[in-house]
Parts: structure tokens; C-alpha cells; sequence
């Protein structure tokens, strides 16, 4: 089944009426199999849809889709000219193609749905059509990779105050760079970094927010997962999409200017675990147990622990005796 198609079919469907297999049939102009397996392929991808013998489909929820030309002629402002898809299978995947083949600096992608979404630590990243934000950013910085130490933090602090700009106050960084509200995630952050050692780095960063459809979400993923919806009720997903890279765009070239310093103290002031009690479990698999005592410049963060302060660059944390 082709991307298409699946969007298609649930385009179709309205969150007031229900609409019988055989008027999407006609509508799509094809078979009504066809329509069947858009729609078991769309329930696969984790979409809920509400049937009733004799009636028809419907969606649980309202669908809000991206207005793919709208938003490009808002980033046209900016001197920015994105790419957008239906389907693709990675934002990033593409993006870091793009680069290796010369894309400009500021070079955006945007899908409406990811066939193969990659989260970090190569696990996937789960977004049902119509559910998600999904984007990707090439930055070509003025640094060299080695100077990009905290740039994840960065991006963290600039997602958590775009978000409460739209109203989300309770949005808070979980370190690295994931957001959450409470102790669910919201957002994540995939950064794949290229050029050489020593020569300007450029980096492609992606970003994946959910808008609706925790409540599928959560099981699939085995985590606590947030949306949006839930703390601000329907949202329109295209000026999210465009007020976070909005954000990316301002404040990475401030990092570029001036380095994690500038965003060192909100970062503390987002920081979901500051002071509490955490479990990290590092790339080995070991957890160590201690007090969240903020980051450093280099963005590794600080754990007083039984046997001191420790400081780490990479491992997950959670709140001590909360799941992973
Ligand atoms: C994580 O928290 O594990 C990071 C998730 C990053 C997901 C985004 S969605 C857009 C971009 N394309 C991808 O394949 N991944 C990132």
C-alpha cells in the first residue's frame, strides 16, 4: 500500500459523519478492497478508526493534516524553501543525503508521515499519519564538530520555550534533549552530525512531536508517552511545525554565535529532574543511582552519587523508580 493512499482514505474520513466503504470507494475512484486495506494498513500504523457494520468509518478524533503550501510560503519569509512530503521514509535519512550532496545550510524537510522514522540509540521513532510533527534541519555551522558540545541542550531549551509560547507552560527538558511534561514525553530530538574533526561542522537535526494519539501510542512504544491535544486541546499541527522551526532557525544561529553558555541557565530552569533523584542507565547497560545536580558547559550532566559527583556524556534517565 503506498503512502498515498493511506492518507488518502483517512483524509477522507471525518470525525462527525460516517462515510460507507462504498462512497470512499467512489470518492478515491478505486476498488472497495482497496479502500479496505488502506484502512487495516492505516490502523496498523496506529491510527484509530471507529467502524460500524452498516454505517461505515469514522475517526474517533479529529485529524488536523499539515497545509503543506501554507507553510512554505511562511518559511518562503524567511529565506527558507523547505521540502515537503506526503510520505518519506526518514526525515533525517533524507536530509543527510541532501547534505553529502551539497543541500544549503538552512535546508528543511517535512513529512506528513514517516514510513521509517529513526529515534536515537537506533530505535524507531513511532508517529501514526496525522498524529505527529516530523521534521529535519541542516545546519552548517561556523563551528567545528568538536565545538558543538551541548548543542543537543540547546535545542532542547529552544523546543520548551517554543512550546510554551503556544501555551504549553508545563513543558520541561528531560536531559539530554527529550521534552516532556511530567514524567511523558512529548518530543524528541535524532541530531547526526557531519564534516571533519577540524573543519565546520554541519548538523542535521530532527525533530518528532506528538499531537494526538498517545493513548495508542504509549503500549506500542512501551514508555510514557504525552501529546499535545491532551494539554491543549485540537491544535493546528502546521503552525506548530512552523513556530518550532521558527525557533530552530533563531537560536541555533545564536549557538553558532555563542556556544551553549547562552542557553546554560534556561536549560537548568527547564530541567525536569534538576534536584530530584534519578536512575540513569548508561551505554553499558548499568544504572547508577544519584541526585540530578544540572550540566556543565560541555553539556554532560552531573550526578551527586554514594560515591561522589559523577559526571556523564550519554545514558538514559528517568526518575529513580519510574520505568525507563
Ligand atoms: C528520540 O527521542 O529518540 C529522537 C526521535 C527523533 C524523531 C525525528 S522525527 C523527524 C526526524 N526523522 C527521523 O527519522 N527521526 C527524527
Amino acid at each position: 500500500m503506498s503512502g498515498p493512499r493511506l492518507l488518502e482514505v483517512l483524509r477522507q474520513l471525518s470525525h462527525e459523519d460516517f462515510v460507507s466503504g462504498a462512497d470512499l470507494a467512489r470518492r478515491m475512484g478505486c476498488s472497495r478492497a482497496t479502500v479496505h486495506n488502506a484502512l487495516a494498513q492505516a490502523q496498523d500504523a496506529g491510527v484509530r478508526v471507529h467502524a460500524v457494520k452498516g454505517r461505515g468509518y469514522r475517526l474517533p478524533l479529529a485529524l488536523s493534516w499539515l497545509d503543506l503550501e501554507g507553510l512554505r510560503a511562511r518559511l518562503a519569509k524567511r529565506g527558507m524553501s523547505p521540502e515537503l512530503f506526503e510520505t518519506l521514509p526518514s526525515t533525517n535519512s533524507h536530509l543527510m543525503a541532501r547534505a553529502q550532496a551539497g543541500a544549503p545550510h538552512r535546508s528543511v524537510a517535512v513529512a506528513e508521515w514517516q514510513t521509517g522514522g529513526r529515534g536515537r540509540r537506533g530505535r524507531v521513532w513511532l508517529a501514526p499519519p496525522g498524529s505527529g510533527i516530523q521534521f529535519s534541519l541542516l545546519w552548517r555551522f561556523g563551528r567545528s564538530v568538536a565545538e558543538l558540545s551541548g548543542l543537543s541542550l540547546a535545542i532542547g531549551v529552544l523546543l520548551v520555550r517554543a512550546l510554551q509560547g503556544l501555551g504549553l507552560r508545563d513543558a520541561r527538558v528531560k536531559w539530554p534533549n527529550d521534552v516532556v511534561v511530567g514524567d511523558a514525553k512529548l518530543a524528541g530530538v535524532l541530531i547526526e552530525l557531519g564534516g571533519d574533526m577540524l573543519g565546520p561542522a554541519s548538523a542535521v537535526i530532527g525533530v518528532g512531536l506528538n499531537v494526538c494519539g498517545a493513548e495508542t501510542l504509549g503500549p506500542r512504544v512501551g514508555q510514557a508517552v504525552t501529546d499535545l491535544r491532551a494539554h491543549l486541546g485540537a491544535v493546528d499541527r502546521t503552525t506548530v511545525l512552523r513556530v518550532m522551526v521558527e525557533a530552530l532557525d533563531a537560536g541555533l544561529a545564536q549557538f553558532d554565535a555563542e556556544g551553549f553558555s547562552a542557553f546554560s541557565q534556561d536549560w537548568h530552569a527547564c530541567h525536569a529532574h534538576q534536584g530530584r533523584e534519578v536512575a540513569l542507565t548508561d551505554g553499558q547497560g548499568a544504572r547508577v543511582f544519584g541526585i540530578a545536580q544540572g550540566v556543565d558547559e560541555q553539556g554532560a550532566l552531573w550526578l551527586r552519587t554514594d560515591e561522589g559527583v559523577r559526571r556523564f556524556h550519554a545514558g538514559e534517565v528517568s526518575l529513580r523508580g519510574a520505568a525507563a
